[in-house]
This record gives structure tokens, sequence and C-alpha cells, in this order.
């Protein structure tokens, strides 16, 4: 997948912008607040009519005007096709492209890397699941969907849970709630399971690549569903259920629902050792690298075309040796998008454009 060009109308700072990038490596430096990420925004926008930073749609209208408009024009596996995509002020999104509707389509999901990412190992469950539900589940064509319905169904469990603990309501009421918690919830540990299982193996091989050493990365998934190697869809269905009814009383006591996919985790692991806990800092950022390298496979292997890459202020957290893995890694694969604010441009591994008041210049 590569970007032919892309133009903006009224995008965040960028009143217009016309931009050819380079089929390859771009890198783009400035200084801080100059429109970076803002551009990076509008690539992922024009991909998928949603922003990687804000839910609401408004924001991204240039302030004082009414509508914002992107197009690109991009190329996969030899076709050209181009994509618009005009917000309006009242909220109104209008997509047009070339071709069949495509947004959904899972190969439109750009790789976006931010120092965000680099917490993954060490950060908190909440980090890995959102990787999980919003990077990797889309690779399968109605999983967020689901996704979506699960939220929901467990929105819904939650307060009739408090509505039973005060006595408004009996606990049989829970029972149809159970049923499709368990239903939707099993179908997506399926999914997580699939998809973990081909990414697990890219991890390994990609850990030691760029890692250049012999130690074993390890990728699992860990759920609160005692799963004991089931990956079944109506196998998980009948241990989620059990579950449910095993930690019922816990339940009640707090009032929320204890186990599910929304509770689960990633075991990540050097050698078996838990990573989070015993790696050191460059083993854990490592990991992070293979873990999103193979994110990039893995959506070749499913979506036929490696998706483009967006690196947001990674470089200033990657040491160099690790920057150029990194960038050695893509560089052939695909088009890559870099946004650096670092002085010093022996460092970039690539030509530069830089960014000043939302306008591009050629050169570092
Ligand atoms: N809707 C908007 N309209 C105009 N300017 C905006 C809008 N949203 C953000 N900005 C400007 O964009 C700046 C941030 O740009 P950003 O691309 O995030 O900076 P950086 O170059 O550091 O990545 C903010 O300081 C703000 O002035
Ligand atoms: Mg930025």
């Amino acid at each position: 997948m590569r970007i032919v060009h892309i133009s903006l109308e009224n995008f965040r700072g960028y009143d217009r912008l016309f931009w050819q990038p380079h089929p390859r490596i771009n890198i783009i430096a400035g200084g801080n607040a100059q429109g970076k990420t803002n551009l990076l925004e509008a690539i992922f926008f024009g991909f998928t009519g949603r922003s990687f930073r804000t839910h609401r749609d408004k924001d991204l209208i240039r302030w004082g005007s009414n509508y914002c408009r992107v197009e690109v024009k991009f190329e996969s596996n030899q076709q050209e096709e181009n994509k618009i995509i005009l917000l309006t002020a009242t909220g109104k999104k209008q997509v047009k492209s070339g071709g069949q509707p495509d947004e959904k389509s899972p190969f439109m999901l750009p790789l976006i890397f931010t120092p965000d990412h680099l917490l993954m190992i060490k950060g908190s469950p909440v980090l890995r699941r959102r990787w999980l539900d919003l990077e990797i589940g889309p690779l399968e064509p109605g999983y967020t969907f689901w996704w979506h319905r699960y939220q929901r169904v467990l929105l819904n469990r939650n307060k009739l849970l408090q509505k039973i603990k005060t006595e408004q309501l009996k606990q049989e009421e829970l029972e149809p709630w159970n049923q499709q918690l368990a239903a939707i919830g099993a179908r997506i540990i399926a999914w997580r399971c699939r998809l973990l299982a081909g990414l697990s193996t890219a991890v390994r091989s990609i850990y030691s690549q760029i890692g250049g050493s012999d130690e074993k990365a390890g990728l699992v998934y860990l759920s609160t569903v005692q799963l004991e190697r089931t990956t079944g869809e109506k196998e998980i269905y009948q241990r989620f259920l059990e579950g449910l009814s095993r930690c019922y009383t816990s339940e009640l006591v707090r009032g929320q629902t204890l186990i599910g996919p929304h509770r689960d985790d990633l075991f990540v692991s050097i050698n078996g050792q838990d990573a989070r806990r015993f790696g050191s800092q460059g083993q854990q950022r490592t990991l992070v690298l293979a873990l999103k390298l193979a994110q990039l496979e893995l959506s070749r292997q499913l979506a036929g075309d490696y998706p483009i890459v967006l690196l947001d202020d990674v470089f200033s957290e990657l040491d160099q040796k690790r920057r150029l893995k990194l960038v050695e890694y893509m560089r052939g694969k695909t088009q890559v998008f870099i946004t650096t604010s670092t002085e010093d441009k022996n460092d970039l591994p690539g030509p530069a454009v830089t960014v000043r008041e939302h306008k591009l210049y050629k050169g570092g």
C-alpha cells in the first residue's frame, strides 16, 4: 500500500495542503505544535474515517471553518484508487471512494506506532487489550462489530448486577444476559486466540532477528475464562458460563462482571519468564518493536498487502540501533511516515520534509 498523493482542506491547523510523499520512507521533521502529528492523523483519517487520538470528529475541523476535506489517492496491488472524506461542523460525514465502498476493508487500517505503544509490555493490561481490540482484531471482518456488541451487553449486565444487589431485581433476570455475554465473549476470545497464534510465531522470529540474540520471545493469551487449551468457540462458551456461575457471589458484591475478554490480558515472555516483571528496558522495547512488526506481517497475511506505517515520535524514545533496525525492517516492504522533533539531522534514516506552522517544506 502506498499513498500517491494526499490533499487537505481545513484539517486541524492545515488550511490547504497537497503532498506527494516519497513511495518509501518519509521523515517529517519540525518543532513542537507545528503540525506533525496532525499530518499523520490526516493520513489515518483519510483511510479510516476516524482519528487515532480523538472520538470527537469536530475537533478535526480547522477552527473557524465549518468543514474539512481529506482526499487520498493510494495504490495497492498495482491498482490506484481515490478516497475523499468530507466532514461538516454539523457532524455529517461523507465518504466517496472509487470502486466499491471500502472503508471497512482491513488493509485500509494503517499501522500506527506511538510512544504509548512502548509501554505495551510494561504498562497495564488496558494497553494490551486496546492493541488487540483496535489494531489486531479489526483484521478479522466482524471483530469490531461483535466487540461493540459485547461492550453493550457488558454494560447492561453490570447495571443488572447492581440492581440485584440493591434487591430491585431477582437473580433469574441475569440469565439471558449471561447467555449473551458468554456467546459473544466466546466468539471474541476464539478470534483473539486465533490471531495470536499467527502473531506469536512472527514475534518469536522477528525478536531474534532484531534483538540479534538467541533469546526466545513468547506471546500467549491469558484469559479470565479457564480455557485450558480450548480454543473452540463452543467450548469457550461453556466454560464462560461455568465461570460466571462460579464467581456470581463476588460479582454481586462488586457489582461488576469479573470474567470475560474485557478482563483478559497477554502474557509476553522471554525464555519463558514474564517480560513485564523481569525484562530489562531494552528487552521490553525490542519486544514492542517485534509485536508491531509482527502486526505488519499479520496485516499482509490477512489483507493481502502491507498497510502504510505511521510512526509518531517514537524515534526520540528509541536508541539509534533500534531506530535503524525498525526502519531497515520496513524499508522495501511498505511506505512509512515518521515524525520527529530531533535536532540532529544526521540521526535520521533518510531525507526529510519539514513542517512549520502547518506548511510543508522540502528538506530537513
Ligand atoms: N481544529 C484545529 N484547528 C486549528 N488548529 C488546531 C486544531 N487542532 C489542533 N490545532 C493546532 O495543532 C497544534 C498541534 O499540532 P500537532 O500536529 O499535534 O503538533 P506536533 O507537531 O507537535 O505533532 C496545536 O497546538 C493546535 O494549535
Ligand atoms: Mg506530535
